[in-house]
């Protein structure tokens, strides 16, 4: 079964780190396919012990409010004992709405595959996609 890295992005900013991490996950000898959030259901997902969540710092330091947001609370109570990789693109802020993500999906039980979320300012450079590549490595071993 190919690992899912679903993701919402707005610019594509967070679709390019979706893309590494998929490329990261292969690496690490799974499969993968990026999916757009609103092309998944919660309870589809929930039936998988391993996956990556994508999303940009929207709002005020908060997830998308129309799909990600809704996605995640229809999410949170089906996570404990899955092993989760957090990634998204930000900008001016500080990346509170990753450390907040990660707090809430630890507080729902998951395990956050390297311990924090992967952030990128703006477009990812090409540090930014060899750290998703490592990161949907980690989450292929993990
Ligand atoms: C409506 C809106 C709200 C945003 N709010 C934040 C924010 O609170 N903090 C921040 O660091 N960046 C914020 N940003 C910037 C985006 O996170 C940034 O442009 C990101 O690269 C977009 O990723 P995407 O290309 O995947 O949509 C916001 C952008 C928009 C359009």
């Amino acid at each position: 079964m190919a690992i899912k890295v679903v993701y919402w992005t707005g610019t594509g900013n967070t679709q390019v780190m979706a893309d590494s991490v998929v490329a990261g996950v292969k690496k690490g000898g799974a499969d993968a396919e990026a999916v757009f959030v609103d092309n998944i259901t919660a309870d589809a997902l929930a039936a998988e012990d391993k996956f990556a969540l994508g999303c940009p710092a929207m709002g005020a330091e908060v997830l998308e409010e129309a799909s990600m947001e809704p996605f995640v609370t229809a999410l949170e109570g089906k996570v404990s004992g899955k092993k989760i990789a957090l990634f998204g693109s930000y900008d001016w802020g500080d990346g509170q709405w990753m450390r907040d993500w990660v707090s809430r999906m630890q507080s729902a039980g998951a395990t956050i595959v390297n311990g924090e979320g992967l952030i990128a300012n703006n477009a990812p450079t090409d540090d930014d996609k060899a750290a998703c590549e490592a990161l949907g490595e980690a989450l292929a071993k993990a």
